[in-house]
């Protein structure tokens, strides 16, 4: 223990001798509570992310109560406060957008009130990254707790996961291999409970990550949210917050580089989602730690794909539960991990996972049986992306892994939308579909456009995947042939903005390399015919952001949240 009683942060508001502390002891008992009951305890704050319109976090009002009996449990006090709930599929124009907006609530919220130390609870897509950025930046001793994944669901005797199977099912439908009937009966499959995606998609990606990163208490990720276990976990994220308090175990004494390193290591081994790309380079320039894509290729080379989990492989996250869940596909990739890092629980990642055994190889494979060793992710440079743009070769038809195409560009979402309905439109299986204006400036707030959908007369004829290139992000859950985050982004000025229809594009994944076939002198003269899109955001969080968010490659973070430089303690008087 190397905290005291006199150290607690929220004595400054409780165990004070002015007129203001009177205050805060008299408002706590104007809520029926006792001044003993904060006073000479630790004040833990669960920052919870539940809605009424979060589907994902459905069952998080319950697992906060869980918490806060773990919480008095341990000798601590806990109070819930709520925070912006970032649910996927629900929020326009994107999560993204708000991603930053959660993470400054959360360092906000935790510096502005008595509180010492923080159980998260989230886990659907942005929350976690928002959750954890703020909580990083804040600086206190923190502990997340996941949403945990929906069970599992069945149509007509196969696994359906969420998102993975929307657009499997879609393109069926629009290619009129479903019918108006089926289509609607699907509405109720595939998200059988409240939790996050049963797919390998970004929540689960990141969730795991945020375990791999010491972050969560062991195994706790792979939990699906119905599962008993899930609330017996949160008691003990309760309890665990409290001796953190007193071992003064915040997030700086964990994020090491090798904790990050870690982190991605497990994106590899998922076969996660390139969304983690942008989320992880954020969270590590949060903490102070140097990270760039080039740390993710190279892990990405390293580290095959053993999940075999959709979207890379074909089963889902309440089977990766059954097969030993997280823990267990450390286990297999030890070698690719710094096992000697500190975690929540004081112990060290190896020590934490030592005896954990596979229970399904099937579903979590051996290094020598991997799903795929094409990689989880692929960092590409070029002319057209001078700064990066990822790929999921795992998640790729695998002739497009090389290929040259002609380029069918689309300056919006709702140009290239109604262009595929189009039966007339100009392309075959070969056209490269390009989307521009749709990165974090751009669009803004980088939604996931970037699977753009297969034009319906190529689906017709059974096309299925195609080269697409943007600057927007894609759904974790998704699969295909696409290069993302392209950096710098069009809307600043990069070249994605010079490209023209019926340009060539190569893509050459093991060279890591995308080119756009054009010569210098002629992009020279549309780089001087370049204007950018006209601004339409001229007050609120949107302008703020759009002023001052960063690249893809730079995580997308806001610029003056970036970085360690601290922030004083609010006075108290
Ligand atoms: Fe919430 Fe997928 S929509 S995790």
């Amino acid at each position: 223990m190397t905290k005291t009683l006199e150290q607690l942060r929220s004595r400054r508001w409780f165990a004070a001798s002015g007129m203001r502390a009177f205050a805060h002891r008299q408002r706590i008992q104007q809520m029926g509570l006792r001044r003993e009951d904060v006073l000479d305890k630790p004040i833990v704050a669960i920052v919870n992310t539940w809605s009424d319109l979060s589907p994902c976090h459905a069952h998080l009002r319950e697992r906060a109560e869980a918490v806060k009996r773990g919480v008095l449990m341990a000798g601590g006090f806990p109070f819930e406060l709520p925070a912006m709930s970032l649910g996927e599929v629900m929020v326009k124009p994107t999560t993204m957008l708000y991603r930053n907006f959660l993470a400054m609530e959360t360092e906000e919220l935790l510096r502005s009130l008595p509180v010492d130390a923080a159980v998260l609870l989230g886990g659907c897509d942005k929350t976690t990254p928002g959750l954890l950025m703020g909580a990083i930046s804040m600086g206190i001793p923190a502990l997340f707790c996941p949403a945990g994944p929906m069970l599992n669901d069945r149509h007509r005797g196969q696994p359906v996961g969420a998102g993975t199977h929307t657009r499997m099912f879609w393109d069926e439908y629009q290619a009129g291999a479903i019918g108006d009937d089926e289509w609607v009966h699907l509405e109720s499959r595939m998200t059988r409970s409240p939790g996050t995606c049963n797919t390998m998609g970004t929540a689960s990606t990141l969730t795991a990550m945020a375990e791999a990163l010491g972050l969560c208490l062991p195994g706790s990720s792979s939990i699906p949210a119905m599962d008993a276990a899930h609330t017996r976990m949160a008691t003990t994220c309760g309890e665990r917050i409290v001796a953190m308090v007193w071992d003064d175990l915040t997030p700086q004494r964990i994020l090491t580089r090798g904790a990050f390193l870690n982190a991605v290591a497990v994106q590899m081994a998922l076969g996660g989602s390139t969304n983690a790309a942008v989320h992880v380079i954020a969270m590590a320039r949060r903490a102070g730690v140097a990270l760039d894509l080039d740390d993710l290729d190279a892990m990405a080379r390293r580290v095959p794909v053993i999940a075999n989990l959709f979207p890379s492989g074909d089963r889902l996250m309440e089977d990766f539960y059954y097969a030993g869940g997280l823990p267990a596909l450390m286990q297999v990739i030890r070698g690719h991990l710094s096992l000697g890092e500190l975690t929540v629980t004081g112990r060290t990642l190896g020590e934490q996972i030592a005896g954990c055994e596979v229970g399904d190889a099937e579903v979590i494979r051996p290094l020598s049986n991997p799903v795929s060793r094409d990689g989880a992710l692929a960092v590409l440079r070029g002319n057209l992306a001078p700064d990066g743009a990822v790929m999921k070769p795992s998640a790729a038809t695998p002739r497009f892994l090389r290929h040259r195409g002609r380029a069918l560009v689309f300056d919006s979402q709702p140009q290239m939308l109604a262009a595929m309905a189009d039966p007339a439109l100009d392309c075959n299986e070969d056209t490269v579909l390009v989307l521009r204006n749709a990165g974090p400036v751009g669009a803004p707030g980088m939604p996931e456009w970037g699977g753009l959908p297969i034009p319906k007369k190529l689906l017709e004829r059974g096309v299925r995947d195609m080269v697409r290139l943007s600057d927007a992000r894609m759904s974790g859950t998704h699969y295909g042939s696409c290069v993302l985050h392209i950096s710098p982004e069009s809307a600043v000025g990069g070249p994605l903005a010079l490209v023209a229809t019926g340009d060539e594009i190569e893509l050459d994944v093991p060279a890591r390399r995308l080119h756009l076939h054009v010569p210098d002198s002629v992009l020279a003269e549309r780089r001087a015919r370049w204007t950018p899109p006209p601004e339409q955001y001229h007050r609120g969080f949107t302008r703020l952001y759009k002023d001052h968010v960063t690249q893809a490659h730079e995580g997308c973070d806001l610029d003056f949240l970036q970085g360690t430089a601290g922030t004083p303690e609010p006075d108290i008087f």
